[in-house]
């Protein structure tokens, strides 16, 4: 049981969005809120293609959704959408796997082309699913963030100020009586 799931859509090993859901679980549990990580690469690939909703890693993995209170999804963008490995996992999930969860979705592109994506392909599916508490996506493009071994190690200011707003709500939902103040443990700013 978890206050906070990350869901990590990238199908990459060393992937800029699971490390910004990285930064998202120190931050938050550095607030007292407990986390969870689930990354869709490392279900069983067969279960995930063959849509076998009674799989092992499906089935634990349904079940850490169904416990958390509140949802950090983050995907890379691929061909103007969300990863099909994300897809593939939220096509398993209940009909109603999200209502009453918050839901944060992150994205990562390489370019602001798909700047709306998050908008346009990821909310109808998370709306799909239940959720009606959905917070301002963040879009992240690549040249704001650096990472190493999967490890973050910089992110542009602006972007961390939007993540601090955001995770600053998460907070404020969760645990409504927490000071309205988030460390970043000093992460450094891309130039
Ligand atoms: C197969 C593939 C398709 C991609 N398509 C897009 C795209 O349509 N638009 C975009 O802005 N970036 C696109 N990218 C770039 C990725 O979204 C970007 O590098 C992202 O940060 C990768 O996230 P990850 O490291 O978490 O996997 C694509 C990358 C790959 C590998």
């Amino acid at each position: 049981m978890s206050d906070i799931l990350t869901i990590a859509g990238s199908p990459s090993n060393n992937s800029r969005s699971s490390a910004v859901l990285e930064l998202v679980r120190n931050v938050l549990e550095g607030h007292g809120l407990s986390t969870d990580a689930l990354n869709v690469r490392d279900l069983d690939a067969t279960e995930l293609f063959t849509a076998n909703f009674n799989g092992e890693s499906v089935r634990a993995a349904v079940a850490k959704v169904h416990q958390a209170r509140a949802i950090v999804i983050a995907t890379p963008i691929y061909k103007a959408a969300y990863s099909g490995v994300l897809k593939a996992f939220l096509d398993l999930l209940p009909q109603d796997a999200l209502a009453d969860k918050l839901i944060f979705p992150i994205a990562t592109g390489g370019s602001p082309a798909h700047l709306l994506a998050i908008d346009y392909a990821l909310k109808p599916v998370l709306n799909a699913l239940g959720a009606h508490h959905i917070l301002h996506g963040l879009y992240i493009q690549d040249a704001q963030i650096q990472h190493t071994n999967g490890e973050l190690t910089a992110l542009d200011v602006a972007i961390e100020k939007r993540l601090h707003t955001s995770l600053m709500k998460v907070v404020g939902q969760l645990m409504p009586a927490q000071p309205e103040r988030i460390s970043f443990n000093s992460i450094a700013h891309v130039r």
